[in-house]
Order: structure tokens, then sequence, then C-alpha cells
């Protein structure tokens, strides 16, 4: 969608916020897959409840795209603009044993930031692509971490409500791959508590990690990580690759010979191709096992 009022244009700036007129979703996204949009950049975040305002009056839809990590868009002429919040010079602020970090803060560059300041915890989720306010809303998580055990506050702008707000942990449910965020709130920072533990241990645990990962996942292809949730006691990555899937494609999207549960972009693989291929492979693993996979990736379709 595009921005056609010109008042409208007009006062973005004046809000601190940069049109990206008519921009590829494929160039913002790790897929590498999307049509386009209008891109809204925010700088200052207090200005999002009046720009939200100004989006309801005119009757324009939206959508907040985080570090597009682990999302899958459609294709060709999206029906809404998209919000993305720009990330700010100085992102993460450490008071002892807490750490404020904004929403667009790369969460592996804030994985390594805390743990030069002795905080570590967080060293599962080195590898994990996106901002950190993707792997909130996600609760994002890897080798037995996951964000929101370390979540004591949350600043959110409440749809609803049309204000920001700041959330406490206890209001919050963090369960696997889920939250209880509604889905129009957008995050903002965190307050992050961690643990004193000396640099060159989180190092070592960070050391670890990054070798399990390039181990068994397809780091260097276009991919959205897992594309579907491990049902309880199971795991899709291994279902899939026991049906002999590994490289399995619809068009350029193919199931990754390294994780069958990563599925990659091997080319020019467009957002159709990607659901006829989680389609196929959901039906597979329904057919032999009776188990229906829920997908990971958050699916933008138009
Ligand atoms: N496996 C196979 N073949 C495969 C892939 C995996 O046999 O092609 C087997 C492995 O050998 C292992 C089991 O399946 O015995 C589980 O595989 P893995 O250890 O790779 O973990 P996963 O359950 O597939 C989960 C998360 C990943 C996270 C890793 C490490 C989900 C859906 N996936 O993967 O998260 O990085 O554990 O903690 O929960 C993501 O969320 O996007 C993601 C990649």
């Amino acid at each position: 969608m595009r921005i056609e009022n010109s008042q409208l244009a007009a006062a973005l700036p004046k809000l601190g916020v940069e049109l990206l007129p008519c921009t590829s979703l494929a160039d913002y996204t790790h897929f590498g897959i999307g049509g386009t949009a209008d891109l809204l950049r925010i700088r200052d975040r207090q200005a999002i409840p009046e720009l939200v305002r100004l989006l309801h009056r005119e009757g324009i839809p939206f959508r907040l795209l985080g570090g597009g990590s682990n999302l899958l868009v459609a294709d060709g002429d999206l029906p809404w603009v998209v919000l993305q919040l720009a990330p700010l010079a100085s992102a993460v602020r450490i008071e002892g044993n807490t750490a404020w970090v904004d929403a667009a803060a790369d969460l592996g560059a804030t994985v390594t930031q805390c743990a030069r300041a002795n905080l570590g915890g967080m060293e599962g989720l080195i590898g994990v692509p996106g901002s950190v306010g993707g792997a909130l809303r996600m609760n994002a998580g890897a080798y037995g971490t996951q964000i929101g055990s370390f979540v004591r506050e949350v600043e959110i702008f409440r749809s609803a409500r049309g204000q920001i707000e700041t959330l406490r942990n206890d209001a919050i449910r963090f369960d696997y791959r889920h939250t209880s965020f509604d889905p129009d709130d957008m995050m903002l920072a965190v307050k992050l508590e961690l643990l004193s533990k000396p640099f060159q241990e989180i190092l070592q645990g960070i050391r670890i990690c990054n070798e399990k990962r390039r181990a068994s996942q397809p780091l260097n292809q276009k991919s959205a990580g897992c594309i579907f949730k491990n049902p309880p006691g199971a795991s899709a990555g291994r279902m899939i690759d026991a049906l002999g899937l590994k490289g399995f494609r619809v068009g350029d999207a193919m199931v990754s010979d390294r994780h069958a549960n990563f599925f990659v972009n091997a080319g020019a693989a467009t957002c159709a191709d990607m659901l006829r291929l989680m389609d196929a492979v959901r039906e597979k693993v329904r057919y032999a096992y009776g188990i229906e996979l829920e997908e990971e990736v958050i699916i933008w379709k138009a």
C-alpha cells in the first residue's frame, strides 16, 4: 500500500518518521521473499501513538516489522504499510544486573554487549537472528534458553488503547514460541535481569552454542530458521528428515539438505512457492505420523 495523502506524508518527518516509498520487503526479510509496500521507519518511539492515530484516521492498515528473521511475507502489492523501529545509536543501558534494551536492537549484539558488562545467562540466544522486539513477541529460544526467563518489564505500545504502557513480567505469559501479548501490541523496550558472570565464562558458552548451530543449521542460506514448531514430545526436523524430504522443493523453495525443519529460498522463491512447500510437507507428516505441524514462522498473507 502507498501513502497517497500528501498532508499525511508531510506530517511524517515532523514525527521523526522516515517514509521509504514502495519498498521491497524481500530486502528486509531473511527469506529474501516479499512484495512491496511503503515502509515507515520510526526514530522517535514517543511519536508512535500520534502516528498510529493518523494512520487510523486515514484508514491505512499497517503491520509492524521487526528484524524480518522469522517472517514470510506475501508476494506482490501488499495491502498495508509497514512500520519499523529505526535502530538507536545506544540501544542497551546497563544498571547493575539489569539491562534496558531497545526493541530494535539486534538480539545477538545485545547478548554480546551484556556479556562485556559481565552479564550472562542468554548465551543460548547468541545465534538467534533478529531484533530483541521480535524475540520478545515470539519468546525466542535455543539450547534450553528462552528470552522470557530474563524479562522483568516490557514497554509496549498497546494499539487497543492507543498508548505506551509498561508491563511487569507477572502480567505476561511466556510459553514455547508464544506470548500473551495482543497481536497488535508493539514491543518498544525491555528490562532484562541477567546473571553476574565473568566475560570469559560467558564467551565460552557463546562459542559452544555457535559451534552446535554451525554443525546442524544452514546458516549461510536464506531461511527463517525453523519453519514448524516442534510438536509436544516430537521433533519436526527429525520427522521431515526421516521421510527423506531433505532437498524436496517447490520452485526455489526447498527443504534444507542440512536441517529438515529449515526451509530455504534457494534462488528466486516466492511466498506462494514456500506456502506450497509447507503444505506438501505438512500433508506428508500428517499422513505418515498423524501429527499436524503448526508453523513457527510468522506469515503475512495479503
Ligand atoms: N534432526 C534430524 N534431522 C534433521 C534435523 C534434526 O534427525 O534434519 C534431529 C537431530 O539430530 C536431533 C533432533 O532432530 O536429534 C532435534 O534437532 P535439533 O537439535 O537441531 O533441534 P530442533 O528441535 O530441530 C530447536 C529449535 C531451534 C533451535 C534448536 C537448538 C524449534 C522449532 N527449533 O530445533 O530453533 O535453534 O532447537 O536449541 O523449537 C527456530 O526457532 O527457528 C529454531 C531454529
